[in-house]
Formats: structure tokens, C-alpha cells, sequence
């Protein structure tokens, strides 16, 4: 079982005032990599709050996998990726490079995703964007891949 977190960025779903349905989508489909989510927060897009967590769920709780999802865009408030950057030791391209590819052929505005993923110590840190529907597509295209990329960091 890979030991899984699921971060949520949002400014609305940290005050209640929306449903966390990306979060669900994710849980659900780490089933099919045999992930059991340990960690789950909805948090506001803050740069430090959400380099406080990824840290926190890398170094202490020794997370294999954490997938974010929301503030990917280019909005000024959108700074998951900003984040991730600053905490990653190096990034893993190809991820976000196959999602964007993939997921334009869904909507030419999936080129303004600024996803990244990398990995920090032994935890893979993946950015998927904000909306159910998005993360349904962008996991799908990643899934294949993960377990050998998680078993390689073990
Ligand atoms: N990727 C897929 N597969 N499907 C989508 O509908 N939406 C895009 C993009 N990636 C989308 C997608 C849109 S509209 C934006 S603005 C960016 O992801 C960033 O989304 P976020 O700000 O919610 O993270």
C-alpha cells in the first residue's frame, strides 16, 4: 500500500463554501493504485501554508505520493506550483508535460495549467488542476506510470 495525501487548494472550500469534490475524485482513484489516503486537507492558496504542508507530509509522515490539486492556473492567487517548486529537491517534467498533452486534446485552456510535479526526499509531489472533471482526466493519464515511479523512491 502506498501511504497517499490529498491536498486541496481552495480559498472557497477552506470556508465551507464549497464541496471538496476533487478530493473525492482523487481518493477514489488512488484505489486503483493500491494507495491508502493517510493525509486530507483542505487548505486557502497560501504560498507558505501550502510549503508548510507539503514539508510536513514529506519529512514527518513519510508520505510515498501527495497529489494537490486546485491553483494551478494563472490566476494571482494560483500558486501551487510556486510552491511546489520551492520545496522539491528536482522536477519529474514528464508529468506535467503528459498531462497538458493529453488534456488538450479535451480543451485548448489546459495549456494554462502550471502544473509540476517532483520529488522531495522519498515523496513524489504531483500538482493536478482544480476542477473534478480535470483530475479525473489528468490522473488517468498518470496512473500507468506511478507505481514504478513510487517503488523506485521506496
Ligand atoms: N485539464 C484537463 N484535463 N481538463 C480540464 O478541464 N482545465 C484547465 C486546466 N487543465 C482542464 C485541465 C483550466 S480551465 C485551467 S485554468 C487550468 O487547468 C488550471 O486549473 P486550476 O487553476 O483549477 O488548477
Amino acid at each position: 500500500m502506498y501511504r497517499v495525501g490529498v491536498l486541496t487548494l481552495s480559498d472557497r472550500g477552506f470556508r465551507g463554501e464549497r464541496e471538496d469534490l476533487s478530493g473525492k475524485v482523487i481518493k477514489e482513484m488512488v484505489k486503483g493504485i493500491q494507495g491508502q489516503v493517510v493525509c486530507y486537507e483542505v487548505i486557502p492558496d497560501d504560498l507558505n501554508l501550502i510549503k508548510e504542508k507539503l514539508i510536513q507530509w514529506s519529512d514527518e509522515d513519510k508520505l510515498n505520493l501527495i497529489l494537490t490539486t486546485g491553483g494551478t492556473g494563472l490566476s494571482p492567487r494560483d500558486v501551487t506550483p510556486n510552491a511546489t517548486l520551492e520545496v522539491i529537491d528536482y522536477e519529474v517534467p514528464g508529468i506535467g508535460e503528459a498531462m497538458r498533452r493529453e488534456s488538450m486534446k479535451k480543451t485548448p485552456k489546459a495549456i494554462l495549467s502550471r502544473a509540476v510535479a517532483g520529488v522531495r526526499g522519498q515523496t513524489l509531489i504531483i500538482n493536478l488542476p482544480g476542477s473534478p472533471k480535470a483530475v479525473r482526466e489528468c490522473f488517468g493519464v498518470i496512473i500507468e506510470a506511478l507505481p514504478h515511479g513510487l517503488d523506485v523512491l521506496m
